[in-house]
Order: C-alpha cells, then structure tokens, then sequence
C-alpha cells in the first residue's frame, strides 16, 4: 500500500506569551521561533519519522519556501515528487504559545489554497486502489481529493482540522478513519459523551474507523466491532503544537504498517507525548525508534 499525504505548508512563527493576547490588547511576546509546520506537513513529517515513506503533495508557494520544505521533507524520509511550488505567498500560521504550552493559532491559507483539480488528477494518477490518502482541512481542495480519490478506490484517511462548517457537507461516508479531537466530534455529531459518540457514529457512518484524541484522557478508538480507549502519558508540557499531527501521522502509520490498532494508539500517544515536551511543529516529532526507547508512565485518571 502506497500512502499519500495530500496537505498544507505553513512557515510557523512561534511566539511565546505568558497569557494569550485578549481582544483590544498589544503586548510584547517574550520570544519568537520559526518552524516549517502546516498540519499536512506535519503529518507526512510523523508518518515518516514513524517508519513510513509517505509521498507528500500539497503547495509550498515561491520557489524559496517550497525548498526549505522539500528539504526537510526529504530528510525526515518522504517522497516530494508531487510537491508543487508557483507565484503564491507560502500559507503561514502566527501560533501564541502560552506559559502552560498551550497554543492559539491564526493561518494564513497562501499558496495551500491555490490547488486545481488538474493538480489533483495528474497526483492522484500516481496511486491505485487500496493505497491510502490521508488529507486534513487547510487546502481548497479537500471535497474533490475525497470524491476522486474515492471513485479510483482509495482509502481515505481524513483530520477535520482546523474544524469549520464546511466539514459537515463533505462526503464522510466515503472516508475510511477519521481522527478529530473532543471539540470537533461534539461539533460534528452533537453528542457530548463517549458513549454517544459511539452510538452517533455506528449509526451514521458505520464503515469508519474514528479516533477521537481526548487530551490528557487518552484516546478513544471506534469502529463497527469495538470501542476501546488508551490513557496518555505524564510528560513536561511544553508546546502542545503539533501534537494532534503527530498523533495522527504515527496512529495512521500504524494502520498502514498493518499494526493492530491497540498497538497503534500506543505509539501514537507515546509520540505525542514526547512531542508536546518539545518545542516547535514538525520539529517536535519523535523517530519510531525514540518511541520505541523511551519509557513513559501512564497518566492514571
Ligand atoms: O497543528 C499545528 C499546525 O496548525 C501548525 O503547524 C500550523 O501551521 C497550523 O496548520
């Protein structure tokens, strides 16, 4: 199985504030860092670092831009034979880290929203049934990936995120996994527990293999056959950004390894946690080895 990520760039600046600005307020951050980030960047970067050689497409913008990203692409393990560049802006994020790490984030769409269904096609013309595309909510071109790459008989994996109204009206029974955090699936399914999030989805789209990421309450993974959860683990919160990402990219790395899901969401917690004890996007993502290495206590509830 081939794995396809088609997602966005963004040039991350990283600022970290004690308190995250309110309306009305100018302060000064206390520092500013620059990440190549982008959640589609971010989850090709994981998927590799997680041992699987992803093929990145999406749009980096000027020519300046796309080669810092096809750079980093290619060192983390991915293939950037489908990365375009072009006259667009590259799509940027201002992300406030607080003194908590918790993070605010703002994009700045750019280039990542200059996708045609050309572009699409002549990628999509590159994989065949049962390879897996994985696509996020940060290019223009998410409902007709989903479509196409549904008709050629691809597996679909899809992270509503960042979380808008659009979501809704895309075609979700055409998706394989979905993976979305606690506020995305209370939006999406109007549910407000885990077991009403279980009966939503079993009812409404009983061919999805969902994970819902629930924060330091672990993860919850759902499907026709099961429900089962995985704690998180007790780790020095630095920066939260990315960690969703790099959940993703090690759960779905997992998935495409041929892993039993168990075992999936334990790697992809344990890399999330050793993300968010990190500063940075991509940066912050873990190899599997270092995974595999690393002892971390369960965080009890
Ligand atoms: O999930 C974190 C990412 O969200 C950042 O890298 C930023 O670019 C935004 O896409």
């Amino acid at each position: 199985m081939k794995v396809l990520n088609f997602g966005s760039l963004n040039l991350d600046y990283i600022y970290s504030v004690d308190t995250f600005l309110r309306p009305g307020e100018t302060k000064s951050a206390e520092g500013r860092q620059t990440f190549l980030g982008g959640k589609g960047f971010n989850q090709s970067v994981a998927l590799a670092r997680a041992g699987v050689p992803v093929f990145h497409a999406g749009n980096a913008g000027e020519r300046e831009s796309a080669a810092a990203f096809r750079e980093a692409l290619l060192q983390a393990g991915a293939d950037v034979t489908f990365l375009q560049d072009g006259a667009e802006v590259c799509g940027h994020a201002i992300i406030q880290v607080d003194k908590n790490g918790q993070n605010c984030i703002l994009i700045f769409h750019g280039a990542n929203y200059h996708i045609s269904q050309d572009d699409v096609n002549r990628v999509l013309d590159h994989f065949a049934a049962g390879d897996m595309v994985v696509l996020q909510n940060e290019i223009n071109a998410t409902a007709y990936i989903i479509e196409e790459a549904h008709r050629r008989g691809m597996q679909i994996a899809f992270n509503p995120s960042p979380y808008d109204e659009t979501i809704r009206r895309l075609p979700l029974e055409k998706l394989s996994w979905l993976i979305l955090n606690e506020v995305e699936v209370q939006d999406l399914s109007g549910q407000e527990c885990v077991e009403g999030y279980v009966r939503w989805f079993r009812e409404n789209f009983p061919q999805l293999r969902v994970v819902v990421t629930l924060g330091s309450r672990g993860a919850l993974y759902i499907d026709s056959q099961q429900a089962l959860r995985h704690p998180s683990y007790q780790v020095q919160i630095v920066d939260t950004t990315a960690a969703g990402d790099v959940f993703t990219g090690f759960f779905l790395a997992g998935q495409a390894m041929g892993r039993p899901v168990e075992e999936s969401m334990q790697l992809a917690s344990k890399a999330a946690g050793i993300s968010v004890s990190r500063k940075g996007s991509a940066a912050s993502a873990p190899t599997l080895q270092e995974v595999l290495e690393t002892e971390l206590k369960v965080l009890e509830q």
